[in-house]
């Protein structure tokens, strides 16, 4: 840097007492890696990121929240069905981030997913896990880290029953004091868990070895402890759900329909009377449209028809005639034949639906599959 010139990342609001800078973080690294076994089939053809919600592609939420943050350069660190990402996401102008890819051979694990696409990023970094819906206030966030000295912080969510996540505990004044994952019923002295959003001190990132598996949850973050790091949680109340199997997946949807999920986007289409009608939907004038429930583009519902509320229809679906949907999730190309009923399950894309077939609650019908 030549000299006299200050050093951009310099600046008397973000260096605390002991002369160290806290940089605003100006990028993100979305770990997008995972093979997504919780979801299969759905992830079988395609990858966590991309899954629909609401017909747009999951990461679309996690990319406007980003951008409503005012973080823009986003890496993707991928290593599942890649091309299909890229292909779906591109290099994000359209929802006006800058998006790259990392992209591993062999899985790295979440800390060296990290560590190999934090190369690409400037400044400090907000890290998201690429399967959580959240509305969270990362400003704040960042306002505490920087307000408490954190070279690392957790964003810490209470939950009913925390056994299937990551425990996290503190003191009373945040600083994270021991990791516990996927704790037994008695183990449990906490609510709140690991809601896979951090915030980290680039530096940090040099403890985590070069090319090899390494995970944040298990290695790194016990890690930082170990050398007394300042590591705190930030505990908010928002919106926070992992869409990482298909329970969650479907209530996301519902969540969202409901309104309860403070994001910029909408579905793709006009609004009417809480239902949204993507371009060309031929509808029988003896369908029935219960809202809140989403209608592609393309798609045709027979007579006697009878969808929603809660249901999500992807683009070019067809419906035939008197067949009933509700809470039902169905992706791109789905044929629904007559006299069918389908409820509070997901269909993958180009699957058939024949004839008077049952779908029934929880139930998942992979791309491409039949039920006769
Ligand atoms: P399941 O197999 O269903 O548990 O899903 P998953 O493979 O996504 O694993 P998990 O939910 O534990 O992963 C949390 C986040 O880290 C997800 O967003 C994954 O995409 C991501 N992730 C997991 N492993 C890797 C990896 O090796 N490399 C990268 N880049 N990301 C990963």
């Amino acid at each position: 840097m030549p000299k006299g010139l200050p050093d951009p990342r310099w600046h008397p609001r973000h260096a605390d007492q002991r002369g160290r800078a806290l940089d605003t973080a100006r990028s993100a690294v979305i770990l997008a890696g995972g093979q997504g076994t919780r979801l299969r089939p759905l992830t079988l053809g395609r990858p966590k990121p991309i899954v629909p919600l609401l017909n747009l592609p999951f990461l679309h939420y996690q990319l406007a929240l980003l951008r409503r943050h005012g973080i823009q350069d986003v890496v993707l660190a991928c290593s599942y069905l890649v091309e299909a990402v890229q292909k779906t996401l591109g290099d994000g102008r359209d929802l006006g981030v800058k998006l790259r890819y990392v992209v591993e051979a062999e899985p790295l694990g979440t800390a060296g997913g990290v560590r190999n696409a934090a190369d690409l990023t400037d400044g400090n970094l907000v890290v998201l896990n690429g399967d959580v819906l959240t509305d969270v206030d990362l400003g704040a966030m960042l306002s505490s880290h920087e307000a408490r000295g954190a070279r690392a912080s957790i964003y810490l969510t209470p939950v009913e029953d925390p056994t299937p996540y990551g425990l996290v505990e503190t003191d009373a004044s945040g600083r994270i004091l021991g990791f516990l994952e996927k704790p037994a019923r008695e183990q449990i002295t906490t609510n709140t868990i690991n809601a896979g959003i951090y915030l980290l001190d680039r530096n940090l990132l040099e403890l985590i070895p070069r090319g090899q598996a390494v995970s944040l949850e298990r290695e790194f973050f016990p890690g930082l402890l170990a050398r007394q790091v300042p590591f705190f949680g930030f505990v908010a109340r928002a919106y926070w759900r992992d869409i990482g199997n298909l329970e969650q997946y479907r209530q996301a949807h519902v969540d969202l329909l409901r309104g309860t999920v403070n994001t910029p986007l909408t579905p793709t289409g006009t609004r009417r009377d809480d239902v949204w009608f993507g371009e060309g939907v031929t509808l029988a004038a003896s369908a029935r449209v219960a809202g809140p429930s989403v209608l592609g583009s393309s798609v045709t519902l027979e007579a006697e028809t009878s969808v929603g509320p809660f249901t999500v229809i992807g683009n070019g679906v067809s419906v035939g005639r008197g067949s009933r949907l509700e809470g039902a999730i169905l992706w791109d190309e789905v044929r629904v034949g007559q006299d069918a009923v389908l409820r509070e399950c997901v269909v993958g894309s180009g699957a058939q639906i024949r004839a008077g077939a049952h779908v029934g609650p929880g139930a998942v019908v992979a791309e491409n599959g039949v039920v006769p």
